[in-house]
């Protein structure tokens, strides 16, 4: 296959959460079993400022950003000295907005794929992605439709310039909202005009949660035909108690967009395809998602596992594996020390990290404190995020400094530190469509107590449902309220301190399963395969 990718943001260029992680390991592992690969993302620049460069593999960590109502985002562009090359030829142009927008795309092969920067001005700004201290960019729109338009031109110009061809049955990749124009401008903008004849577009649905969602009239400043304001209008439907024929006005829905338009529909896990499909989502387009169930398939993602590497990973203060675990034992002393808590071996040592805001439910972790407290535990979170979730961390530190830590900000190293310190990694997420932090912590012997949502439920086998104890890989409470939260840590911390050795084989289960990319490359390419194969179907 030829694939080409399209994402707002990946790692290691920019990064404000799990979407850029799949996007820097996912294609390398398609690239891997024998595909041709492309990435094309944006060349996010602050501007000209100073640029705080994600070296997570070199361990030096960004400084903690000021707060920012958005997810922080501790990359960016390609640093200078990375070796991303101007693709010659001159700028590509691009109809949008009323307007011809000159792009130029830089170009890095590495790790047998192909990766495009798309470079203007848009993407030149101080923030994250998506936006700065003010909130989302008011452009948004504009930007990601660029985008999406680059990465539909970009196999084009490449062929043109000398490059290798990818031929007119390249298999998109579309990534969340940012990237679900794609096949709306796949569909009306080039295969009507007889183009991409073979091609098709995955849409794939990293966060339901996030949808892009614009006045009508924003409808205008997309150059599509008018006849496809259909496919991205959407109604939200009546809240709660709102009169059920009263649907509110209309407005434009691009993720409704790409999933009318999208040959087929992923999921980063089977768990969320079926909440997505079956429970009234607060979000709306569930029942759409529902009538095109039969092409949405749930694909767990996969972790890096070089860069997560208990045995390898130089980010920690000691190596260890399944077999010989003195190392955590040692990462756990070094952590309490880094963080100025009692250096006892016995106290259940307790993490959270991630973005601070209500999906990840840090406000159940500190409203969990006292609890917490009484059962012994020492207890560290790290993130940043939501400024009032911020202050409330902090201020947590005060009240609860003897036995509860929190760090405010973004920071590679101080994760891995976390994962290899920490007995137990809490993650109260209120939905989650995979989550990888889970994965990480269970391969650092560290043991997840989860919401059982999303991809949570997926990963994590609860030693509670298992008689006998001989199975399972952390423990997992619905719903995801205080009281189920602290009867699960409850549970994990009684079995850690009645028996050591059935902790120790919950902590080996978790560290001997298997989240490598292989398995997710295979399931993406049978996807991926079918829906070529329709298409083909379709054309005789
Ligand atoms: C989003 C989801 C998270 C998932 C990640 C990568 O950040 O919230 O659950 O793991 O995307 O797919």
């Amino acid at each position: 296959l030829s694939i080409v990718f399209c994402a707002a943001e990946v790692a290691p260029w920019s990064k404000t959460g799990g979407l850029g992680d799949v996007m820097g390991a996912l294609p390398q592992a398609l690239a891997a079993r024998g595909h041709r690969v492309t990435v094309v993302t944006a060349r996010h620049t602050n501007g000209g400022a100073d640029v705080a460069r994600y070296d997570g593999a070199e361990g030096h960590a960004p400084a903690p950003r000021a707060a920012s109502a958005l997810a922080p985002c501790n990359a960016l562009t390609p640093s200078p000295a990375a070796a991303a090359q101007v693709v010659p030829g001159g700028p590509l142009h691009i109809e949008l907005g009323g307007g011809r927008q000159a792009v130029e795309l830089h170009r890095l092969e590495a790790d047998g794929v192909e990766w495009l920067f798309v470079d203007h001005p848009v993407f030149q700004r101080p923030g994250t992605p998506y936006g700065d201290a003010n909130g989302p960019f008011e452009d948004n729109l504009f930007r990601f439709a660029l985008l999406s338009l680059a990465a539909l031109e970009a196999p084009l110009r490449i062929a043109a310039s000398g490059g290798r061809s990818l031929g007119d049955d390249v298999t998109f990749i579309a990534n969340d909202w940012h990237a679900a124009l794609l096949p709306v401008f796949l569909r009306s903008r080039y295969q009507e005009g007889g183009a991409y004849r073979g091609a098709t577009c995955a849409l794939a649905i990293h966060n339901l949660a996030h949808q892009g969602v614009f006045p009508s009239h924003a409808f205008n400043g997309l150059s599509l035909p008018g006849g496809t304001y259909g496919l991205l209008e959407w109604r939200p439907p009546p809240g709660p108690g709102e009169d059920p024929n009263n649907h509110r006005e209309a407005t434009l829905n691009v993720l409704k967009g790409g999933v009318e338009c999208a040959d087929s529909l992923i999921t980063v896990s089977q768990n969320y395809a079926l909440e997505i499909t079956s429970s009234p989502q607060p979000q709306g387009i569930h029942t759409l998602l529902a009538q095109r169930r039969a092409l949405l398939r749930g694909i767990v993602n996969g972790i890096d596992t070089r860069e997560w590497d208990p045995s390898s990973d130089p980010l920690i203060p000691a190596n260890y594996s399944a077999q010989d675990l003195a190392g955590k034992a040692a990462c756990k002393r070094a952590l309490q020390r880094e963080l100025r808590l009692e250096p006892d071996p016995r106290a259940p040592l307790v993490g959270f990290v991630g973005r601070l805001d209500h999906q990840k439910g840090p406000d159940l972790v500190l409203e969990s404190l006292p609890a917490l407290a009484a059962l012994g535990c020492q207890v560290v979170m790290l993130g940043s995020g939501a400024p009032d979730y911020e202050a409330a961390l902090q201020e947590a530190t005060k009240t609860y400094g003897f036995f509860f830590r929190a760090v405010v900000g973004f920071s590679v190293p101080l994760a891995h530190r976390l994962m290899a310190g920490c007995d137990i990694l809490l993650m109260p997420s209120r939905f989650e469509p995979c989550g990888l932090n889970q994965l990480y912590a269970m391969r650092y012997g560290t043991v997840p107590v989860a919401h059982a949502t999303g991809g949570l439920a997926d990963t994590i086998d609860d030693v509670s449902a298992f008689d006998g104890g001989e199975e399972g890989t952390g423990w997992t409470f619905s719903p995801a309220t205080l009281d189920a939260l602290a009867g699960a840590v409850a549970a994990a911390v009684r079995c850690y301190r009645s028996s050591p050795a059935a902790w120790g084989a919950v902590v080996r289960r978790g560290m001997a399963a298997d989240h490598s990319w292989e398995g997710a490359a295979e399931q993406y390419e049978k996807v991926l395969l079918g829906a070529k194969e329709r298409r083909l179907a379709a054309a005789v």
